[in-house]
């Protein structure tokens, strides 16, 4: 393990009016302990995980539109606000990583396709369906010891594939000491055993447990109900 704690650097704070200070679970930040492997960022859209994740990539000097260290290209909007008033505290220092971002997945690709094709299944991520190259960057990219910090990977990911993706996962923790940062909506991989849960909600960043999510209790309450669930949520005012 190697990143060991986030600390908000208040200090160097100008004004808690304007983002991304403003955002409640950012406000209220204080530090962060980390002590799992694998930590899961969870919480309403809009809670800050991107935010927070975006951040740390820029502290770790990835590209923070999603790559590695060698990934240089430019895509608009993707400096980080927050990077420059984090502080992480490593034990020891990695640099080798990388940040995926969903949305700009698409740009990444580009980026890759201008190296040439590269070990990422010797078919340019353009030719593949999004699901196959998100899959493809998973088991080609990531090796070795590594942060690895994933914003809704699951967003390309049939369930079967998040499974699958939990089996990569588990393999670059066990064998290469990876550590990983995800923050997810997907139930099925919150379902990691021994992860941390950092919940973004109530204006503060706090651990949970698995059952103690939405993602779990929604789907599992749906699932078991889905005829009285549609029926409450559908029904005429
Ligand atoms: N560049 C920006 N300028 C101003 N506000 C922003 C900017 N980026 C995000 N925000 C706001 O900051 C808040 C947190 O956004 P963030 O993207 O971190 O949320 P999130 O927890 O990742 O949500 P989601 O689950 O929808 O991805 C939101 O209210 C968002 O509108
Ligand atoms: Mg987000």
């Amino acid at each position: 393990m190697f990143l060991k704690r986030i600390e908000l650097q208040r200090d160097l704070i100008p004004s808690y009016n304007q983002y991304p200070f403003s955002i409640p679970s950012i406000k209220n930040l204080d530090q962060i302990d980390i002590h799992s492997k694998v930590t899961f960022f969870v919480g309403e859209n809009g809670s800050g995980k991107s935010t927070l994740l975006e951040a740390i990539a820029d502290k770790c000097e990835f590209n923070t539109a999603g790559g590695g260290k060698n990934n240089f290209y430019e895509v608009n909007a993707s400096e980080s606000a927050l990077g420059d008033y984090i502080r992480l505290s490593w034990l020891p220092k990695v640099t080798n990583g990388f940040f995926l971002r969903a949305e700009s997945f698409y740009n990444f690709a580009s980026h890759i396709d201008t190296m040439g094709t590269g070990p990422y299944g010797g078919k340019s991520l353009h030719h593949q369906s999004h699901g196959e190259a998100f899959f493809s960057l998973f088991s080609n990219r990531f090796r070795g010891r590594g942060i690895y910090l994933l914003d809704e990977p699951e967003a390309a990911l049939s369930p079967s594939r998040q499974l699958a993706f939990l089996r990569i996962l588990h393999d670059l923790v066990q064998e290469d000491d990876s550590q990983f940062i995800i923050a997810t909506h997907s139930p099925i991989l919150l379902g990691y055993p021994e992860a941390t849960i950092l919940s973004f909600d109530e204006g503060e960043i706090n651990e949970i447990d698995y059952e103690e999510t939405d993602h779990y209790q929604i789907t599992k309450y749906f699932l078991q109900n889905r005829e009285k669930f549609l029926q409450d949520i559908l029904a005429d005012e």
